[in-house]
């Protein structure tokens, strides 16, 4: 709910990508925020009021009704009750009003008399929008303080043509709304931070190979919420099926000898935390073609070989991160296979689960850790994985900072 308790000022002009605004204030209310929805005349032609004020539920404001209604409403108030003015789509016509300060119905009046942040997500024709007069004011809007998003690359919904016109899509939308609100504190500012994350796949032949049931729910928390206090983060990530996340410098690998190298080249850094479910061994030598049943006339054998340790290696670098935070898958034993695992790896702390097949956790939401440190071990509740995410940075920031 990272938009709970804000209120967002939603002006819709008139461009056939409002389809996508209603989808925008679903999603702008999922997060908590309140969404107060102004349609000028155009917006009209392309989504209803009814379904706009339905999925905001909330009263729309329209240009010319709202003008006979001033009285009552008072565009003034509408402009500064609210955290942020999005506009979204915004048309070429809209953002030409904004830039020579004109205001001749509600939502232009509304932009002329806000002072909250505006973020404006263009979207319209491509040969509108490398128009030089398009260009001019966009630029004029952005040295007034505008915030931008897009518009994107890709086919237009209208006349299938490819270029630079489309609306950003509503989540990328509603993350640089969170951005732009975002007042959190920033403890790991200046901080660098590499993390791992995923399974690795180790190679058989081209096209089978040996994993693990790592979904990296955990590790992209991790990284998500250390680039939310700030810190700018590298996560090296084995395949999985997340999206990269906001912010954070994602490098995708597949073996842990590519992972090693990957984490290796990030260096020097504040922070390690080495989530990833690197696999132990690999085939020793993988074959350059599929390898056929009837070659060997039974099962092959597939002799395995150990795959470097990349948190050990961390661990003992010249170059080692000021905080080396491993995990612990166990089964058994829990805390004192982690506590083994603290300084046989050299790791400052070890955040040692229990991944037996009852509890869920390997492929799961939730999580139920021990944090396993040098001066002793703090049992955690079970919690969502983002939860203990946000925990652990606390934790970081606070052996940081303190
Ligand atoms: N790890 C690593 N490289 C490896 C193996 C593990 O960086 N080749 C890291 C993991 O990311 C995790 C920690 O080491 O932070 C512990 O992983 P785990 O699989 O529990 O430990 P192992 O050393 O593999 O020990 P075992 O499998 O015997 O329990």
């Amino acid at each position: 709910m990272a938009l709970k308790n804000k209120r967002i000022l939603l002006i819709i002009s008139g461009g056939i990508a409002a389809y996508k605004s209603l989808d925008l204030i679903r999603r702008l209310r999922e997060r908590g925020a309140t969404v107060i929805p102004v349609m000028t005349k155009a917006a009209e032609e392309f989504v209803t009021a009814l379904s706009v004020g339905a999925l905001a539920a909330h009263k729309v404001h329209i240009e010319l009704f709202e003008r006979d209604d001033e009285v009552d409403v008072g565009h003034i108030r509408l402009a500064r009750d609210c955290d942020l003015v999005l506009v979204a789509p915004a048309t070429a016509d809209l953002m030409g009003k904004m830039a020579n300060g004109l205001a001749n119905d509600l939502a232009s009046t509304i932009l002329l008399a806000t002072d909250r942040p505006v973020l404006l997500a263009p979207a319209m024709n491509p040969k509108m929008w490398s128009q030089p007069a398009v260009s001019r004011n966009a630029s004029q809007l952005m040295i007034d303080g505008a915030h931008f998003i897009g518009p994107m690359r890709g086919e237009m919904a209208e006349s299938g043509e490819e270029g630079t016109g489309r609306m950003a899509e509503p989540l990328d939308i509603v993350a640089e709304v969170e951005t732009l609100l975002d007042t959190d504190p920033k403890p790991l500012a200046g901080k660098k931070a590499i993390v791992t994350s995923g399974p690795t796949h180790e190679p058989i032949d081209p096209v089978r190979y040996i994993a693990n049931r790592s979904s990296g729910t955990q590790g992209h928390a991790i990284a998500a919420a250390l680039q939310r206090a700030g810190a700018d983060v590298t996560l090296v990530s084995g395949p999985v099926a997340l999206a990269d996340p906001r912010g954070v410098k994602t490098v995708h690998v597949e073996r842990a000898e590519e992972m090693r190298d990957a984490v290796l080249s990030a260096l020097p850094a504040d922070i390690a935390v080495m989530v990833a479910a690197v696999a132990d061994w690999r085939v020793a030598s993988a074959s350059g073609e599929k390898i056929k049943k009837q070659a060997h006339g039974g099962v092959p054998m597939l002799p395995l070989t150990e795959n470097p340790d990349i948190l050990k290696t961390i661990g003992h670098h010249p170059k080692r991160p000021k905080l080396v935070i491993g995990f612990a898958a166990e089964t058994n034993d829990v805390e004192e296979n982690g506590r083994a695992k603290l300084t046989r790896k050299g790791a400052d702390f070890i955040v040692a689960n229990d991944v037996s097949a009852e509890t869920g956790i390997m492929g799961g939401k939730r999580n139920q850790v021990s944090v396993i440190g040098h001066d002793g071990v703090e049992h955690w509740p079970d919690m969502d994985k983002g939860e203990v995410a946000e925990r652990l940075v606390a934790m970081i920031a606070s052996r940081l900072n303190g």
